[in-house]
């Protein structure tokens, strides 16, 4: 067969949450420019709102590539719920909608794109969800993860057996000492686990998800993540021992900061024109990401804990910051006090944002692409987690990369430390070593993209494997049965 000459055909389904999609457009962009045709669905919701935040994107937001020459097919599927619905603020709704009603729906768009083209090899959907080998396996696809945190989160997940087993994980009162058991993994610290690894509760609906995704993901034929192989060599290369396993990443738009293809979910400011004001380095950016809540306490601490500092800033705060029905977070009085040497503004690009020579550290969440982006742009981070793998990035960046620093070793953090610690990130000895250190961890992310790099190298590989797998498959004398046809 000449199948390995022939385009293969990906459908891509990204997990419905900014984070998530930022990564993946670029990914499916990068997969069409290396032959590949894609099929990329969004759901209807996430259709909608980048629709609305960018309104130049008719009739999909691949227009532009398409036009280029990619072969980029898009499709749009409901996650269940009705587009309007407000998903922030009924988050676990939303996450019971994703881990049982989604998949009907994928099911049918699938069935109706592999029954009008019969060059459909393989369904790359996000490591969260719960049905992809299913589904792969219904239609006599391959199924590539895509894993969009650091490969040790991965590998937690992954080895929650054993977390359960050594009694660090799911139960009443766990152990408190180092975990130095999970293969590739040196030690880690409980409270560096991610969120729901720590929780004592574990039947809550993302619990459900983690578990039936990643006993899912055992089925994987492939799976890609956004790390590059010298950041964490020693727990990629424990990965890679048990599977398919491949570092592509840092994955940015190729241009960084613009892209032709919108991802935000919400519409930008523009800061540029207050930027260019301001000298080189002495702006601290303020973004605690797309998702996760802060509560009122610490908000309020953190905004005075600025207002102390004294220094300029640019505070992206979401309207659903605190919660979508609280309208006025923010201490009465703040905003004017700081009005001479800040802004606050609901959404940015945080790509240019960080590109800019003014900001000269970044007060985050530490979401994974928020991590990337600030060391491609060398900017040292000031970390506060607060949900979910952020836990562990913290533990990455802090702790074993060190190019940056906490912000509080408390659950409720004090106006007195955020002041000390901003001006700990912004100024003199230790603001000085973070900037080298974060200056050589840039120089790895951009080997690993170079021609010869790691992450060029192994998206090669994993191309050629594919390629491989899918001959293979379309050898089997029963993939017409499986096909359905
Ligand atoms: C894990 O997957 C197997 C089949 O692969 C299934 O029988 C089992 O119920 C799944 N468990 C969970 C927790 O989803
Ligand atoms: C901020 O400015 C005020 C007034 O100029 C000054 O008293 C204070 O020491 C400054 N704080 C810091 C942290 O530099
Ligand atoms: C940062 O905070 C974590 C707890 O969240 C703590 O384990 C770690 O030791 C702290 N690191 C430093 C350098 O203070
Ligand atoms: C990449 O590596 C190959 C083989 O090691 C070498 O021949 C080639 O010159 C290298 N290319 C670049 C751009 O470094």
């Amino acid at each position: 067969m000449a199948e390995t000459h022939k385009k293969p055909h990906a459908i891509f389904i990204p997990y419905p949450l900014q984070g998530h999609v930022i990564p993946a457009v670029p990914l499916a962009i990068k997969l069409a420019s290396q032959g590949f045709t894609i099929t990329y669905i969004n759901t209807e919701a996430i259709h909608h709102q980048t629709s609305k935040a960018e309104p130049n994107t008719e009739p999909d937001v691949f227009t532009k590539v398409r036009e280029s020459g990619l072969d980029i097919r898009y499709k749009t599927v409901s996650d269940g719920l009705p587009v309007g619905f407000d998903r922030s603020l009924n988050h676990d709704q939303y996450m019971e909608a994703l881990l049982h009603v989604l998949s009907a729906h994928v099911d049918e768009v699938v069935g109706q794109i592999v029954k009008s083209d019969d060059s459909v090899r393989c369904l790359i959907a996000d490591t969260f969800f719960v049905w992809p080998s299913k589904i792969a396996k219904k239609f006599g696809l391959l199924y590539v993860s895509f894993w969009t945190e650091p490969a040790l989160v991965f590998s937690l997940y992954y080895h929650m057996d054993l977390l359960r087993i050594n009694g660090h994980f799911g139960c009443q009162d766990c152990r408190e000492d180092s975990i130095d058991y999970i293969p590739g993994v040196k030690s880690i610290e409980p409270k560096d686990m991610t969120s729901y690894l720590q929780e004592t509760d574990t039947t809550s609906v993302c619990h459900q998800i983690i578990f039936s995704a990643f006993n899912d993901t055992k089925n994987a034929d492939f799976v890609l993540c956004n790390t590059v192989q010298e950041l964490e060599a020693e727990t990629l290369s424990a990965l890679q021992a048990k599977m398919a396993f491949y570092a592509i990443g840092p994955i940015f738009p190729e241009g960084f900061t613009k892209s032709f293809v919108a991802t935000s979910l919400w519409s930008e400011s523009d800061c540029t024109q207050w930027l260019d004001k301001k000298p080189h380095g002495s702006v601290l950016y303020v973004s605690f990401g797309s998702y996760a809540h802060v509560t009122k306490e610490n908000l309020e601490q953190i905004a005075n804990g600025l207002s102390l500092s004294n220094v300029s800033f640019v505070w992206v705060l979401r309207p659903d910051i605190v919660s979508s029905d609280d309208a006025h977070p923010l201490p009465d009085g703040f905003e004017e006090e700081v009005a001479d040497r800040a802004i606050i503004i609901p959404w940015c690009s945080q790509r240019a944002m960080l590109a800019h020579p003014a900001v000269g550290g970044f007060l985050t969440h530490c979401g994974w692409n928020s991590v990337l982006e600030s060391i491609w742009c060398e900017v040292p981070l000031l970390c506060f987690p607060l949900l979910t793998d952020q836990f562990t990035n913290r533990k990455l960046v802090v702790d074993d990369w060190k190019i940056g620093i906490n912000l509080s070793d408390r659950k409720l953090v004090t106006k007195e430390e955020v002041s000390s610690n901003i001006n700990r990130l912004m100024s003199g000895k230790s603001g000085d070593e973070l900037k080298n250190t974060i200056t050589e961890a840039k120089k790895t992310l951009e080997n690993a993209l170079s021609p010869n790099g790691s992450s060029e190298k192994n998206m090669v590989q994993f191309i050629k494997d594919l390629k491989t797998k899918i001959s293979e498959k379309t050898d089997e004398p029963n993939r017409s049965i499986c096909n359905g046809k």
